[in-house]
């Protein structure tokens, strides 16, 4: 018995228009038609999120976005907000992914103001860290690990904690085909809920869903999904085909 429900979800970074989101739906949605042992995130570019959440209406299929601003409104050109993307029908928002942190300056105090900021607009952050490939072999993974999620998270309190899902993305396993092993990605998950549990208490850590991101594929869910750690996947690649992601979510 898993000791809680699984999230697997979809970030399909800058792919896709409107009438490709509403393809991809009409052929996943069938597929998953089924699947009620996990939830189901897809996280569509800003201009296909209205017409994804028209297309997941009545399913058990949740959008999320893949980022936002910490502000509700204002004059901030080219950003978007919180309560926007509420009233465009997301219910979850990718936060702090690396991409994110490796070419758009976002660090994790820009991360803590968009986690406050998700909250505040109802959405469910999913919040990204991991290590890159110098820091694991410097051995720094554990104090990479623990300096993201204490930045993210400073000042949150247990309640307002409570709703996040935390994505374990290993830089170096992210669209290069090299997955971590389940061992290497356990044992992270392992570092993240301790760390959880000490800044939040037991119950949080209990219940917090991890998951696990970088080259998951159809072949190698299995074996991730296999680990009581691991809650879950954030897929990227893969989640463009509604094939490939449809057997992902029945892993
Ligand atoms: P990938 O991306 O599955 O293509 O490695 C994962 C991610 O960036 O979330």
């Amino acid at each position: 018995m898993r000791p809680r429900v699984p999230v697997i979800a979809g970030n399909w970074k800058m792919y896709k228009s409107v009438a490709q989101t509403l393809d991809f739906f009409e052929k996943f949605k069938p597929l998953v038609a089924r699947a009620d042992h996990c939830e189901i995130v897809i996280a569509p570019p800003f201009p296909a999120l209205a017409a994804a959440a028209e297309a997941a209406r009545g399913t058990r299929i949740r959008i999320a976005a893949q980022n936002l601003h910490w502000g509700s409104e204002g004059a901030y050109t080219g950003e978007v907000s919180g309560p926007m993307l509420a009233a465009a029908g997301c219910s979850h928002v990718i936060i702090g992914h690396s991409e994110r942190r490796q070419y758009f300056g976002e660090t994790d105090q820009t991360v803590n103001r968009r986690l406050s900021a998700a909250l505040a607009a109802g959405l469910i952050p999913l919040l990204c860290i991991g290590e890159t490939l110098p820091e694991r072999e410097a051995g720094q993974t554990e104090s990479v690990l623990i300096r993201q999620l204490e930045g993210a998270l400073a000042a949150l309190t247990p309640a307002e904690f409570s709703p996040i899902l935390v994505a374990y993305e290993p830089v170096w396993a992210i669209g290069t085909g090299r997955t971590a092993t389940p061992e290497m990605a356990a044992d992270a998950h392992r570092v993240i809920r301790d760390r959880v549990g000490r800044l939040f208490g037991r119950a949080a850590s209990e219940k917090l869903r991890i998951l696990y991101g970088g080259s998951v594929k159809p072949d190698n869910i299995k074996g991730l999904m296999a680990r009581p750690e691991i809650d879950g996947a954030l897929v990227g690649g893969a989640s463009l085909d509604p094939l490939a992601m449809a057997a992902i979510v029945n892993f």
